[in-house]
């Protein structure tokens, strides 16, 4: 079956943020001028998938006012003569035909991804955490969607993290096969002597519809909160599940360091200032 919807999580609290993210949603911090929650989109439509449901949560009014239309701001750059910013905010908003719905209570990822049942309705799709930007030349989700259709079960982006970094992370164990591993066990932050490997879940999946019954089986897990990992476990149960290592960089948002990392590395490519920003890099290097 193709994959034709994505979901995109974004009703966290993004404490990790804070307090940039007390009054914004931390899928809108921008990497220079684009929030993060664009280049997610933006992986949605190179990935070929058209049709996106944002799970939002309080405070996310923003995500919906970035995607829709601003017909004031429009009228205004139409005025000053701003032609190509013009044709930027028009494409926008035109950009791909996006969802929402509300996740009434912030009761985990898992059941963030439950309140996207209705729409999936019975397909396989595509999960994207809203905080999480990957870097590559194919499109991270491209690379999952590619393998599902080859090994014909769910798949889930992995990337090897270290030993003192495993207790942030699900962390998948599995059998090498092919360009994957089939999985045996996952489990959602594990102490590091417990974890079945170093292979970390990224927050990229192609899931089959039946992660909405595994969901609904699953109990809250750490941090009293129903786990995605932890529901695809019980996939386990009646179906194969493989995991794939992500070819790209990957940058959790969420986390200071890698927000920098992403805010440079995308800065030494911007087209506009990329070359004088590593003139400056260099001469304050030493
Ligand atoms: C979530 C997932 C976890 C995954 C991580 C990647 O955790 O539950 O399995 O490794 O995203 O960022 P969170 O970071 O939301 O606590």
């Amino acid at each position: 079956m193709e994959v034709k919807k994505a979901v995109i999580p974004a009703a966290g609290f993004g404490t990790r943020f804070l307090p940039a993210t007390k009054a914004q949603p931390k899928e809108m911090l921008p990497i220079i001028n684009k929030p993060t929650i664009h280049f997610v989109v933006e992986e949605i439509i190179k990935s070929g998938i058209e049709d996106v449901l944002i799970v939002t949560g309080r405070g996310k009014r923003a995500i919906e006012d970035y995607f829709d239309k601003n017909v004031e701001l429009e009228d205004h750059l139409r005025r000053i003569g701003k032609r190509d910013l013009l044709r930027e905010m028009q494409e926008l908003s035109d950009m791909v035909d996006i969802h929402y719905v509300r996740q009434k209570k912030q009761l985990g990822l898992g059941h963030a991804i439950l309140c996207a049942e209705r729409h999936i309705d019975g397909e396989p799709f595509a999960v994207l955490l809203g905080d999480t930007i990957v870097r590559s030349e194919v499109p991270c989700t491209k690379q999952g969607i590619e393998l599902f259709r080859k090994y014909g079960g769910s798949m889930v982006g992995v990337e090897r993290v270290k030993r003192e970094d495993i207790e942030r992370y699900g962390i998948v164990g599995g059998v090498r096969r092919g360009e994957v591993f089939e999985v045996d066990k996952l489990v959602e932050k594990p102490k590091p002597e417990e974890a079945p490997s170093n292979l970390g879940i990224i927050g990229r999946y192609v899931l089959t519809p039946t992660i909405f019954d595994a969901l609904k089986e699953t109990k809250e897990g750490i941090g009293g909160e129903i786990q995605l990992t932890d529901a695809i476990s019980v996939l386990l149960g009646g179906e194969k599940v493989y995991a794939y290592e992500v070819a790209g960089s990957r940058y959790d948002i969420g986390n200071k360091l890698d927000y920098l990392r992403a805010v440079v590395e995308f800065g030494i490519r911007d087209e506009e200032i990329g070359e004088e920003f590593k003139r400056y890099l260099r001469g304050i290097i030493r």
